[in-house]
């Protein structure tokens, strides 16, 4: 053993912490440390002596490294316990876990309505939330004073003008059914600027609508899908083959669908879509009220005054519109009674989806 390493393994003895160990490691292999020391002598000496003086310093360098590194493991090891023996872990303490997100049921319910459109060639539209009058009532044969606004319980927006006419009024829109204007005004405008013929129409158009209403059944905001669709030789029975197609899609291939005469401005003939009561199976139910059907859509023909407000020629085209709930049928497929849990934002209710 050379006096260097005898000299080294005396220190390393003194060394009982790890921090200790890096203040000698550093001592000794560190740039200005006592190897490179040794290493600096050699142009002082003679030329035939250099070779084994370096190959010596080498030597002592393997060696102090390796007697470093085997004190190292020793005394990390020997910290590690100390340190776990003065503060235990309790690994049966329950862990901290965040629970995952999920998506609001009115969002997989519209997911669903929404794959099931699209793959039947539908596309989706979209419209503002705050609506002119002209869009959400006027264009669709809903004038000034007919009683189906009352019908709407609209939310107003301040007629900055503060005239009596409503002609610039904005409300904040009562159903989906505007976005139809909204589409089939474009296509016009764009038949006309590009000189080719108005393309056949298939969409749908769901989001946000507003009604001045609040109950177990009412909420002042809730969620609608319009459909729209126009081409040469719509009809009826197109209408009737594609909602029942849709529904038993929703509810399984056995619901009963049936349409039932009403009434709205926009569509002549109009129908009330009823489908058979999810709960009872047509048996009577409080849910259905005794009567075996449930009301899940308006819908019907699109009313030639429509197609005129727009620019549509009623000779060559016709088509059919339908508009539902989206927290209607939510609440069918769940069985909710109550349409303000959609939105208290319940961590109880909302981790059942
Ligand atoms: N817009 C109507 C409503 O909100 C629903 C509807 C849409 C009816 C399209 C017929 C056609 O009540």
């Amino acid at each position: 053993m050379t006096a260097l390493q005898e000299l080294f393994l005396k220190e390393l003895e003194a060394v009982t912490s790890t921090a200790a160990l890096r203040e000698l490691r550093s001592r000794y292999t560190g740039k200005n440390g006592v190897l490179t020391g040794e290493l600096k002598k050699l142009p002082a000496l003679a030329p035939h002596e250099r070779a084994a003086f370096g190959k010596q310093v080498n030597i002592d360098k393997v060696f102090i490294e390796k007697r470093l590194k085997e004190h190292e493991q020793v005394l990390t090891t020997k910290e590690i316990k100390a340190k776990l023996s003065k503060n235990p872990v309790d690994i049966t303490l329950p862990g901290y876990y965040k629970k995952p997100g999920g998506r609001h049921p009115v969002t997989i319910v519209l997911a669903e309505i929404t794959e099931i459109f699209v793959s039947m060639g539908f596309s989706i539209e979209e419209g503002p939330e705050v609506e002119s009058d002209y869009y959400n009532f006027e264009a669709l044969n809903i004038p000034i004073n007919h009683p189906a606004r009352d019908m709407q319980d609209t939310f107003y927006i301040e007629n900055t003008a503060g005239s009596q006419s409503n002609e610039s009024a904005f409300v904040l829109r009562t159903h989906t059914s505007p976005v139809q204007i909204r589409v089939m005004e474009k296509r016009v405008n764009e038949s006309r600027a590009n000189g080719t013929p108005l393309p056949p129409l298939r969409f749908i158009a769901p989001g946000k609508v507003y009604r001045c209403d609040s109950d177990v059944s009412h909420s002042p905001m809730f969620h609608q899908v319009e459909g729209l669709v126009v081409d040469k030789n719509i009809s009826f029975a197109n209408l009737k083959g594609l909602l029942e197609g849709f529904l038993q899609r929703v509810f399984g291939p056995e619901v009963p669908v049936r349409l039932r005469p009403s009434f709205f401005p926009f569509t002549e003939p109009s129908a009330e879509v009823d489908m058979g009561c999810y709960f009872c199976k047509g048996a009577g139910c409080r849910v259905c009220k005794g009567t075996g059907w449930i009301e899940i859509m308006g819908a019907g023909m699109v009313d030639p005054r429509v197609f005129r407000n727009v620019g549509y020629d009623t000779g060559k085209y016709s088509g059919f519109a339908f508009g539902m709930g989206i927290e209607r049928i939510a609440s069918l497929k769940y069985g909710i009674d109550d349409i303000r849990l959609y939105y208290d934002g319940d961590l109880r209710f909302l981790r059942q989806f």
